[in-house]
């Protein structure tokens, strides 16, 4: 069948919107017609080319769509059933997945812009168009691994859920399931855009005393405050680590968020940890990045760790949050600036690097 895809011809160019052709779904693969994609910054990581990817691709990997058609094999969906993405496929069967980290899953190894058969289903012109993490969201139809789609309630409006296909859980997640954070606790998150306002906004949902943001952008630190955050911390114009000590009262937060993806704002945000405080790096750095630590902050049993795909259980965390949105105890609809059509989505990339939007939604007729 045909579809409209944004392709990635070469870095640092603007993408393609162009028709394609989408072959059959094959054994365990769905068929699905989007209805909406976030647009997120890791997807600019490749049109950047901070982030080394084979070309061309359709990129897209926070979408909600109804299945359209199953191939063969295919048992835990149907057509006409709702779905967000996952751009970490869960297999349920290695052991990542039963030893309960299936954000691990083992068929990360395979290469992740194929299907699980290691060829595309995307043509054009006779050639191959690479899938973005097995989703190519920035589509109107792809195929995907029946393990890369995760059921959902018919009733969600799919042009808002299909936020938590990757920035709402990748920002909330790590507060439940990494950090933990029980109610009462100090909490700082570095980095106020679409993903950090989802890190503040769980750090209010348990209960944290204190949420600092941190960010040098004063518009992302207004957000920040409507989505529960206490303080605001302005790192262009003061020291955020003196400023989250001074703040903290103890010497440091008790749980520290990175949700940047910069060396100097990973290392900042450990330095704003008390003695045995955690520090999550939720924010993709580009390839290359590396760290200078004191390995004496370590020794002061500081926990350093990262997080994928919210660092639980993606199969049950979207859904859940999903019903969190639903029951009006979380905010997705305040996530969204704007909606685009697909050809408009180069412009939705560079409003995002100006900081213009929280996050922007890609919608399909
Ligand atoms: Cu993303």
């Amino acid at each position: 069948m045909r579809a409209t895809a944004a392709v990635l011809y070469e870095t640092k160019k603007p993408l393609l919107i162009e028709d394609v052709e989408l072959l059959d779904p094959g054994p365990h693969e769905v068929q699905v017609r989007w209805t909406a994609n976030g647009v997120c910054h890791s997807d600019y990581h490749v049109i950047n080319g901070d982030y080394p990817h084979p070309l061309p691709v359709v990129l897209g990997h926070e979408a909600a769509g109804v299945v359209e058609r199953i191939g063969p094999g295919v048992e835990t969906v149907k057509p006409g059933d709702h779905v967000c993405s996952s751009y970490i496929p869960s297999c349920g069967r290695c052991g990542y997945c039963i030893g309960g980290q299936p954000t691990m899953c083992a068929l990360r190894d395979k290469p992740r812009w194929f299907m699980l058969d290691g060829t595309s289903r995307f043509r054009k012109n006779g050639a191959s168009l690479h899938h973005f993490l097995q989703v190519a969201g920035y589509a109107t139809h792809s195929v995907l691994p029946e393990v890369s789609v995760i059921p959902i309630r018919p009733d969600a409006p799919l042009d808002v859920v299909c936020l938590v296909s990757c920035g709402v859980l990748a920002g909330a997640g790590p507060v439940f399931n990494r950090a933990k954070v029980p109610p009462g606790a100090s909490v700082a998150v570095f980095g106020c855009g679409g993903v950090g306002l989802n890190t503040i906004q769980a750090a209010r949902l348990v209960g944290a005393a204190k949420i600092i943001a941190v960010d040098v952008m004063p518009q992302k630190l207004a957000w920040a405050e409507e989505f529960g955050a206490t303080h605001a911390v302005n790192a262009a114009t003061e020291d955020p680590v003196a400023r989250v000590h001074a703040l903290s009262g103890t010497a440091g937060v008790d749980f520290a968020f990175e949700v940047v993806g910069t060396q100097q704002t990973i290392e900042q945000a450990l330095l704003s940890t008390h003695r045995g405080g955690t520090c999550v790096v939720v924010g993709v750095s580009p390839a290359g990045t590396r760290l200078s630590v004191d390995p004496g902050l370590l020794l002061q049993q500081r926990v350093l760790t990262g997080s994928s795909f919210g660092g639980g259980h993606q199969r049950t965390d979207v859904p859940m949050l999903i019903d969190l949105y639903m029951s009006g105890k979380y905010r997705l609809e305040e996530l969204i600036t704007r909606r685009v059509p697909l050809s408009e989505l180069n412009h939705a990339f560079d409003r995002m690097l100006k900081g213009e939007v929280k996050r922007s939604v890609v919608v399909y007729d």
